[in-house]
């Protein structure tokens, strides 16, 4: 592997396509005769510069919209808008728009972003921790129990990857979809709500896809103490321009989806991804010294965790950081696990190469043969 070629394994902002990448600086340096505002007005304006209100801003948000609906298959059932605030936001919103006071929201535990939107939630409305995997480090998806309807008034998800999102009688399902909305077909018709940071298979920080039925928004009880930007009601009525949006972030999400569109959408992304993933995971079974984190059955396409520990115990951290130093030095670069749980840590998402789970394969195999 060339010393200059660079495989990012981050967590998110993460990899992006090299094509998003130049088309994205080419609107920062004008928009004007770029591809995505061939008729634009206005002499030498970068994409940063023009209104959100504009014309051609417009022509990019309604395209972006369009694209999530084509692209990502959410149902035209859904209104689609884009916020800020990240995912972390709506762990906050969700509660804010969706509890009753004669119901609890239900929880399915599956680890660190589970635990921030329930401790959100206890604070507007009684929660329920339906089912949690903590007892086994969080290593699979536990299964979703019997939910009384009259008792439950949403089931939120999150995290560590659903094979299939669940479907419960008459119990609308939230879903946080973060870390792997895009990376193969799923079922949104089951979700009442749906949200994705973009940072990690749809474009920069700072912009977040929500999608939300239709149906279901008109449904929800009034609360009035809610303030007025943080109702799912604002930003869908004004389609996502109630206030100034992150305009470079929708275009770049857009970007992305034109990209994945190209690449032929879902179903390829999906063959794609699940090519990858077996690579690394295959290798991680077939190793004495790695251990992979997740449960067969349960392992996500996108993350895959594993730790050092078929090392004895007092040599685990020594090995863990060279080999996280000289696979930095071979180009192999963000492999360390999330600060909570340690370990090694590659995200490939869906513009993570192929080619670069083939050079980590490559690395860990001589790595192990050293150690
Ligand atoms: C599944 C999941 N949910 C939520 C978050 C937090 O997202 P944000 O930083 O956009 O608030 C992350 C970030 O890594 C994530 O992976």
């Amino acid at each position: 592997m060339a010393a200059s070629k660079l495989f990012n394994f981050s967590a998110g902002p993460a990899t992006l396509p090299a094509r998003v990448l130049e088309r994205a600086s080419e609107a920062v340096r004008e928009l004007r005769g770029s591809a995505h505002a061939p008729h634009a007005e206005g002499i030498g304006l970068s994409l940063l510069e023009i209104s959100h209100r504009s014309a051609d801003f417009t022509a990019i948000l309604e395209r972006a919209t369009a694209l999530c609906h084509e692209v990502l298959e959410i149902p035209s059932t859904h209104a689609v808008v884009f916020l800020q605030g990240g995912a972390s936001q709506q762990f906050a919103m969700v509660p804010m728009n969706l509890a009753r006071t004669d119901k609890a929201a239900a929880f399915i535990d599956t680890g660190v972003w589970s635990k921030k939107a329930i401790r959100e939630s206890k604070l507007q409305q009684e929660t329920l921790v339906a089912a949690s995997s903590g007892d086994t480090g969080y290593d699979r998806i536990p299964a979703v129990p019997e939910l009384e309807a009259a008792k439950t008034s949403y089931l939120h998800i999150h995290g560590t990857q659903w094979r299939e999102l669940p479907q419960v009688a008459d119990v609308p399902v939230v879903a946080d979809l973060s870390s792997d909305i895009g990376c193969h077909p799923m079922d949104f018709s089951r979700l009442a709500l749906g949200y994705a940071g973009a940072q990690k298979n749809l474009g920069p920080s700072g912009v977040t896809l929500v999608f939300i039925e239709r149906e279901f928004l008109a449904s929800l009880e009034a609360r009035e103490q809610v303030p007025y930007f943080f109702r799912y009601a604002t930003h869908v009525e004004k389609q996502s321009v109630y206030n100034t949006p992150n305009t470079f972030g929708v275009l770049v999400l857009q970007l992305v989806l034109e990209w994945l569109r190209d690449e032929g959408g879902l179903e390829a992304a999906g063959r794609r991804n699940r090519e990858k993933a077996a690579l690394l995971y295959d290798h991680l079974d077939a190793s004495s010294l790695f251990v992979p984190h997740a449960q067969p059955g349960h392992r996500s396409l996108m993350n895959v965790r594993w730790s050092a520990d078929g090392a004895p115990e007092a040599e685990r951290e020594a090995i863990t950081q060279r080999l996280l130093a000289e696979a930095k030095a071979a180009g192999l670069v963000n492999l360390k696990g999330h600060r909570s749980v340690g370990g090694f840590r590659a995200s490939i998402y869906n513009a993570f190469p192929l080619e670069g789970v083939r050079a980590l394969v490559e690395f860990l195999r001589e790595f192990e043969a050293r150690a």
